[in-house]
């Protein structure tokens, strides 16, 4: 697929997702040819500046941000200069529809419009406050847009959070479908554009031997778990009202969980994997069908130290409350009640400010069903287990048991391990690059579709509202001490 011209419009340019990711990925697409040489770039925000002097701002970003740019700019490559030449800035404040007059015109400019063959693409990269106001303003200037011969495409990609329960999730569903259908439109996790979270279907759907060991009939407990070493990285404010069950469980480990549990689906188009991962969410519950607040653990991160550095606790952290029970860990035991998982743990683990950053989904399997070997010494503990490490060590390991040389009889473990920087030693692409380039091919598969989003939060309706009481654990601690007993269920 060649992406096809367009205008990529930006609305949130001064702010810190279009610095830290849109400019570097675009960037990125720029160097491979993989966007189109006539596609323009607009940045659309409030401050009054020029082309110009956006232009300077996105060099520092790519500079600061993206492994492709030297930092003596005495270096910079060729292609930055053509890179820079797309972009253009246009100021605008989203309350006012006399800007969003100008914009239609100036986006309606026969000469651009020839150019990208009418195709235009709107990129919601503002606070979430602004999502709704932004999409109103689209839907008055659309019939405008579209009445003008245009036979382009228009898209929208919206960015998380998408909402912040299922009434406000419902609500922007709601306004974004009343001006774009919903194949016109794109919702980032950029979990799914990681290499190695795609790779989870690979691996199940290419290769048998693994697609068969897949269900509660030889697994006994999957983990899902997102240890980070950062904290709240001066998010205060926001993390106060997203706490780690909104801002981690409901989109990025829930992707993981569904791309892990989901039925094979019928091809690979967007619609049948998306479907799949929609029926994993319908049959989701609390472990045994149980009361959500025996599911989970709630932890926050106390004063403490990560990889050697002394950290301070999250009521100290600025924008914070000084007696805050919002949470920056939390610990799930979910039940997918369906033919393939009934029965099976999903354990689902989240936490900022972990002693490592690891990124994980293990599957155990079941002991033998007959205890064989009489092991002198020593009681039998081995247990297969498939560990796929989606970051930062990418790359899939299978623990087993083997005889130990020598008598009396011993059984070791060990592990069969493939690592992705063996084979591909290039850095994988950006995630954010990745799902930018099918966005501007109009494939939608790695993008939250609106009964996905919504059927996540309504799981998710019981705990929000649960009183949350967190465990404090010191930064640098894999979570609260509880998490031992909590997860410690039978499992026979
Ligand atoms: C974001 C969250 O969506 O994902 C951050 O808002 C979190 O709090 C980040 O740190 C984690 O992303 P990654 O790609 O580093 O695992």
């Amino acid at each position: 697929h060649e992406p096809p011209p367009l205008i990529f419009v930006i609305f949130g340019a001064s702010g810190d997702l279009t610095h830290r990711k849109l400019l570097p990925a675009l960037y990125e697409l720029h160097r491979k040819g993989d966007i189109h040489p006539k596609t323009r770039i607009i940045g659309v925000a409030r401050k009054d500046k020029s082309s110009q002097g956006f232009r300077k701002e996105a060099v520092d970003g790519i500079r600061s941000f993206s492994r492709h740019l030297p930092e003596d700019p005495k270096d910079d490559p060729e292609d930055l200069k053509a890179f820079l030449e797309r972009i253009h800035y246009f100021p605008l404040s989203f309350e006012r529809s006399d800007d969003f007059d100008r914009l239609a015109e100036y986006l309606l400019d026969p000469e651009i419009l020839k150019v990208v063959n009418g195709n235009i693409l709107f990129y919601l990269a503002t606070p979430p406050a602004f999502f709704i106001p932004i999409v109103e303003q689209i839907g008055r200037i659309r019939p405008r847009l579209d009445s003008s011969g245009r036979n382009g495409f228009t898209r929208l990609v919206i960015e998380k959070p998408f909402g912040h329960d299922l009434p406000s999730a419902k609500a922007l569903n709601k306004s974004v479908l009343s001006v774009f259908r919903e194949e016109e439109v794109h919702r980032i996790d950029h979990y799914l554009g990681k290499e190695t979270v795609q790779n989870i279907l690979i691996l199940r759907l290419a290769n048998p031997v693994f697609g068969a060991l897949w269900s509660r009939d030889v697994i006994s407990c999957v983990e899902i778990r997102v240890f980070e070493t950062i904290g709240i990285e001066g998010r205060g404010a926001y993390f106060e009202k997203a706490g780690i069950l909104r801002d981690m469980v409901q989109n990025h480990l829930f992707q993981l969980l569904t791309l892990t549990a989901m039925e094979p689906p019928v091809s690979f188009d967007a619609d049948s994997i998306r479907d799949e991962k929609v029926k994993v969410l319908r049959a989701l519950v609390p472990w045994k069908g149980g009361a959500p607040s025996e599911s989970i653990l709630f932890g926050q991160y106390a004063e403490g130290g990560v990889l050697d550095e002394p950290v301070m606790a999250y009521r100290q952290e600025k924008g914070v409350e000084a007696g805050s029970v919002v949470e920056t860990y939390a610990a799930m035991k979910v039940e997918i009640q369906n033919m393939r998982w009934a029965g099976v743990p999903f354990h689902l683990v989240a936490g900022k400010r972990m002693s490592r950053k690891a990124t994980e989904i293990v599957l155990h399997y079941r002991k033998p069903p007959v205890a064989l070997f009489r092991l002198a010494g020593c009681h039998d503990d081995t247990e297969n287990v498939l560990t796929l490490s989606i970051q930062p060590n990418e790359g899939i390991s299978l623990r087993f048991g083997i005889k130990r040389p020598g008598s009396p009889l011993r059984i070791d473990q060990a592990d069969l391990t493939f690592a992705y920087n063996q084979i591909y030693p290039d850095d994988p692409p950006e995630a954010y690059s990745r799902l930018i380039y099918d966005v501007m091919i109009g494939d939608a598969t790695l993008f939250a579709r609106n009964d996905e989003v919504e059927k996540a939060w309504a799981f998710m309706e019981a705990f929000l509202s649960l009183n949350r009481d967190p465990k404090l654990y010191p930064a640098g601690a894999d979570g609260p001490q509880e998490v031992v007993d909590f997860f410690s269920i039978d499992l026979s």
